[in-house]
């Protein structure tokens, strides 16, 4: 183990090349027109995990982005095996003015590289990729069987990863799981997620009229769509945070007082969220604190919304059309179909005339909660310890990972979620970034965990 840690001290900078040439390549997975650079970078990737030394290494085509998968089974049936799971596709990069350098074109400031993905989640995955490196130069053999499965559509609700977990079981069968895509609790504060939320995505359409029409000769009469949305907008979610969907809460879990002493001990400070959000004051559910309203309570919000005129000056149209795109986070024991369901009814029953109301259903996940008692998680509460030298905190998210109850279900493994990211890193946001000591960092913290699991787990 101390020769792969030598090895990772001695090779940061061309770690960090390496990690800014896997950012250049644009993998935005929800954008049609980025399809070929989805593909460049799986077939980076590829490469790179060839280079590396892994012995088998396999693109997965899928109806959407590829799967990437590499695996090295050569400590062999007395050994314990690890599934890798991260996502090489990113959010789209817009707004693209508000980025101080180009989203694709990384730079290092302050210790930091900005780049789409760099903390979401190249950054990550590729410090387990150093990792593995790592432990490969050191001349021995690796002391566990390894698969990493790196996805390109995680960002779009991991659409084709379901199917292909399900019918490659064998394939992916590992003794646990190990993700690293979610935050620290803070700036050296390390964490282990047991908890995350899960989604349900929603697009509304209302139609109107068949063109845009004069709002003199047709406004009052003619329901206009704009209007229409926003009263279906204004009745999902009230003033105080109540989600007023029929039957929204029934399946809500309630946190044990205990579990809600422990979170709230952690000291998160309404002032740092503050801070980090960028405003001045904060909502949301009454009677809530914000550890509750973000990690075990659900909620709604309107991602984007988009009609009528919106140009320079003023315009007197009654607009043809509106749309909407809503998601909500769910917690246990919520469950994304029938959360989408009741939504959908209860919209139907608002049958607002004059207008057309269609709901599609982008995308969901269920919530999952990942048992904190196993050997895995041991071994990454050490691995955490001993490369940050600070105890480690246990947390919930509030973010989403649609595989993760899947391979607990289908794989029956449990996860650990290990994230180096900072909740500042503005992921899904302008100038995202990652701290690159955090990178660092995060490679031991895997060399750590690897070795430290083979230990504890022999067969
Ligand atoms: N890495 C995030 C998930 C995350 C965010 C975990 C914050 C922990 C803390 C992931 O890439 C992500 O953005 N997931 C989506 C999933 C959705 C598309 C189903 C999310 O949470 O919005
Ligand atoms: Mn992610
Ligand atoms: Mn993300």
């Amino acid at each position: 183990m101390n020769s792969a840690l030598e090895y990772l001290a001695d090779n940061k900078a061309k770690a960090v090349d390496q990690l800014s040439a896997f950012l250049s390549i644009p993998s935005v997975s929800t954008d049609p027109a980025q399809k070929q650079q989805v593909d460049n970078c799986a077939t980076w990737l590829f490469d790179h995990l060839e280079e590396i030394g892994f012995p088998k290494v396999t693109v997965f085509p899928t109806k959407g982005h590829p799967i990437v998968y590499a695996e090295d089974l050569a400590a062999g049936n007395g050994a314990p095996t690890i599934l890798f799971y991260g996502h090489y596709d990113v959010q789209p990069a817009d707004p693209i003015e508000l980025w101080t350098s180009d989203p694709f074109t990384p730079s290092i400031r302050n210790g930091k590289i900005y780049a789409r993905g760099a903390t979401d989640d190249k950054g990550q995955v590729f410090a387990h990729i150093k990792a593995i490196e790592a432990m490969y130069k050191s001349g021995k053999p690796l002391p566990l069987n390894i698969k990493f499965l790196i996805e390109g559509e995680e960002e779009v609700g991991s659409k084709h990863l379901d199917s292909f977990v399900k019918e490659n079981t064998t394939l992916l069968k590992c003794d646990a799981v190990v993700v690293s895509d979610s935050s620290m609790f803070a700036p050296g504060k390390p964490s282990l997620v047991y908890g995350l939320r899960g989604m349900a995505y929603l697009q509304l359409d209302v139609q109107g009229p068949n063109r845009d029409l004069h709002s003199g000769s047709f406004g009052g009469p003619v329901q206009n769509p704009i209007n229409a949305l926003a009263w279906i907008l204004a009745a999902l979610k009230d003033q105080s945070g109540n989600v007023m969907v029929p039957g929204f809460y029934d399946d809500v879990l309630e946190i044990s007082k205990k579990e809600l002493d422990q979170l709230l001990a952690l000291g998160m400070s309404d002032e740092r969220l503050k801070v980090d959000a960028g405003v001045t004051g904060l909502g949301g559910e009454k009677g809530f604190t914000s550890v509750e309203k973000l990690w075990t309570r659900p909620t709604l919000d309107v991602n984007g919304i988009l009609g009528g005129f919106t140009g320079e000056g003023a315009k007197t149209v009654l607009p043809a059309k509106a749309m909407a795109k809503i998601s909500m986070r769910l917690v246990p024991n919520q469950s994304h179909v029938d959360i989408a369901k009741k939504v959908e009814e209860f919209i139907g029953s608002m049958k607002i005339p004059g207008v057309k109301v269609t709901v599609t259903n982008l995308h969901g996940a269920d919530p999952v909660l990942v048992p904190t008692d196993t050997e895995a998680m041991n071994a990454a509460v050490k691995a955490l310890r001993d490369t940050f030298d600070t105890d480690v905190v246990f947390q919930r998210e509030g973010g989403s990972i649609p595989v993760v109850l899947l391979f607990e279900k289908i794989l029956n493994a449990p996860t650990v979620l290990m994230g180096f990211g900072l909740n500042n890193e503005n992921a899904h946001s302008p100038d995202e970034h990652f701290d690159l000591q955090n990178f660092h960092f995060g490679s031991q913290a895997a060399v750590r965990f690897y070795t430290y699991f083979a230990r504890s787990t022999p067969k």
